[in-house]
């Protein structure tokens, strides 16, 4: 067992039923994607393991290529205006776009992200959101057409998703202590 593990209070969603959700969803869009070659993008660093996961479960032609970007604002809160830090290196006019994303919270980032995107003309424009938090009274920015699972309001590590950088390497998502971030 990682040593990480001893930050977490609680498994969210374990090692099998992430396997589940991944070939769920990589089935939907290998259904759909027949013949489109889609592109994934990847916003880098979270939702890398997930597309490198979705991918495999993906059984139609397809490509990925990864874009980095960092969010304006006071550090804390999404601002949802965004400053491309990585472009992309493939020409997106004319193709099918799937973006993975690792979760959806406000959804301002990829809200703006899409606009941007649609700026260049990419034949569709489509996001398989691994996870989306519940927000009480709140429904995020965009609403993905591929949804992976839908997670509390807590702040979630693994899996790809960090606190500080660390415990992406967790092969499970699980609630941090509120003593790992408070202290
Ligand atoms: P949004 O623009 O509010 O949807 O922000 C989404 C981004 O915030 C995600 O891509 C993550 O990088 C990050 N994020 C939001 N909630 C969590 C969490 O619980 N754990 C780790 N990262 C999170
Ligand atoms: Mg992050």
């Amino acid at each position: 067992m990682s040593v990480e593990h001893k930050d977490i209070k609680r498994i969210v969603l374990g090692e099998d039923e992430i396997k589940g959700i991944v070939s769920r969803l990589g089935a939907e869009i290998s259904r759909d994607y027949k013949d489109k070659n889609p592109l994934f993008i990847t916003v880098l660093k979270g939702a890398y393991i997930f597309a490198a996961d979705l991918l495999r479960a993906v059984t139609v032609p397809c490509a990925i290529d990864f874009m980095a970007v960092s969010s304006y604002g006071d550090g804390t809160k999404t601002s949802g205006v965004v400053r491309i830090v990585k472009d992309l290196d493939t020409k997106i006019e004319g193709r099918h776009i799937i973006i993975a994303e690792d979760i959806l919270d406000s959804g301002l980032t990829l809200s703006y992200l899409i606009d941007l995107l649609s700026a260049r003309k990419p034949a569709s424009i489509e996001v398989a959101a691994f996870s989306i938090k519940d927000i009480k009274g709140k429904r995020p920015a965009i609403e993905p057409k591929y949804v992976g699972a839908h997670v509390p309001d807590c702040f979630i590590v693994g899996y790809g998703l960090d606190y500080a950088e660390r415990y992406r390497n967790l092969p499970y998502v699980g609630e941090l202590k509120e003593e790992v971030y408070t202290k």
